[in-house]
């Protein structure tokens, strides 16, 4: 089979097809996104190390199933974003428990459900795990939510998402076709994150807000948080810190903050590891009902290392309005 490995230049390479274990599915992929992830990660790769197959977005048909398997069948159009201990997806043929896997959704091409998971996942568990904003939206309605980062791959669902749920949502966006987007997207105003933040929302009425979803910078933005934050709120971060972050500026007010990271449930193998197929196939409902819109923002075709080194020249840029994919082999 046909993939891509980060040695770290990419390079088209010839593997052989692997055997799914038990709980396994073996998924002929069709699409891949991409994210922050795969170019952090090649970054880790030295010259002389072993090469790391990346790719943590895909979406493709069942070929095969480990002994185990129950809630697919070969044939069945599936989506994931997988396991970042395991081989990502950037090969024609994949392994993946399918307790981490969700059914496609029928409406959207291949290049669309392959750009839901990994965001798709993230932006659910920030929040409604870790913020407890209620996902029905019959409960804390018109709570108010600062999104930092609104335009990127986790905040153009996470807007959507937490609209649904009844947030006023506040979304960052630097320019004026990011700003756009995330207007499109259902946010109820918009701030530059590159001007500061404070006074932009005391102009439209929040001396501070309920929630704060951090989906950039930590360090850049511990400060401002502190100040912006209600006393009683939440605030979640997705991002790791490079510096020491004073968990005392958010005492006073009483404030929880929570780490969100898409893969915890997989690498430490959590009981409830099969939520992660459940929220997939909560989040296909939504977008098949038409309540969610697909956050690609470009295509390139076919999936091979020219294209996915140009994917990762974008992404890098961190100047993507949604989100990224590549499909088909050609
Ligand atoms: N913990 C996890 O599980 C998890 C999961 C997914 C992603 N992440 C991490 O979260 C980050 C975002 O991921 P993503 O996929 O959403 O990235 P992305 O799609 O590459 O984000 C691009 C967006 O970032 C915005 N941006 C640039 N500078 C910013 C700033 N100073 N403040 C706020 N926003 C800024 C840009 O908006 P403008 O163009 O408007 O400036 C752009 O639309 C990455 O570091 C990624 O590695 C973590």
């Amino acid at each position: 089979m046909r993939a891509i490995l980060a040695t770290p230049a990419l390079v088209d390479t010839e593997l052989p097809v692997p055997t799914p274990g038990p709980h396994d599915l073996l998924v002929r992929i069709e699409a891949v996104a991409v994210n922050p992830i795969d170019t952090k990660l090649r970054a880790a790769v030295r010259e002389g190390d072993p090469p790391r197959q990346l790719g943590w977005d895909a979406a493709g048909v069942v070929a095969a199933t480990g002994a185990r398997v129950s809630r697919f069948r070969v044939g069945d159009p599936v989506i994931f974003a997988g396991d970042v201990s395991r081989s990502g997806c950037n090969a024609e043929a994949v392994l993946v428990d399918e307790r981490l896997v969700g059914r496609k959704p029928a409406r959207l091409s291949w290049a669309e459900a392959a750009s839901v998971p990994l965001t798709g996942l993230t932006a659910w568990e920030s929040l409604f795990e870790r913020l407890e904003l209620d996902a029905s939206g019959e409960r804390g309605r018109g709570s108010s939510l600062l999104i930092l980062g609104g335009a990127g791959g986790v905040g153009s669902i996470a807007i959507q998402l937490a609209r649904r749920a009844g947030a006023v949502v506040i979304a960052s966006a630097s320019r004026p076709e990011s700003a756009a987007w995330v207007r499109e997207l259902g946010a109820d105003h918009v701030v530059d994150h590159h001007q500061p933040l404070a006074p932009q929302l005391a102009a439209l009425g929040f001396e501070v807000v309920d929630h704060i979803a951090n989906f950039s910078d930590t360090d850049a933005y511990w400060e401002v948080m502190a100040e912006l934050i209600a006393p009683l709120g939440s605030i979640v971060a997705i991002v790791g810190n490079r510096r020491p972050l004073d968990l005392n500026r958010l005492k006073a007010k009483s404030v929880t903050f929570a780490w969100e990271f898409m893969f915890s449930r997989s690498q430490f193998q959590t009981a409830d590891m099969g939520r992660q197929g459940e929220i997939l196939d909560l989040l296909a409902e939504l977008l098949e009902a038409g309540e969610l819109r697909p956050t690609l923002g470009r295509t390139v075709s076919p999936i091979n290392a020219a294209n996915l080194e140009l994917a990762h020249t974008q992404l890098a840029s961190s100047s993507t309005i949604g989100k990224v994919a590549l499909v088909g082999w050609g």
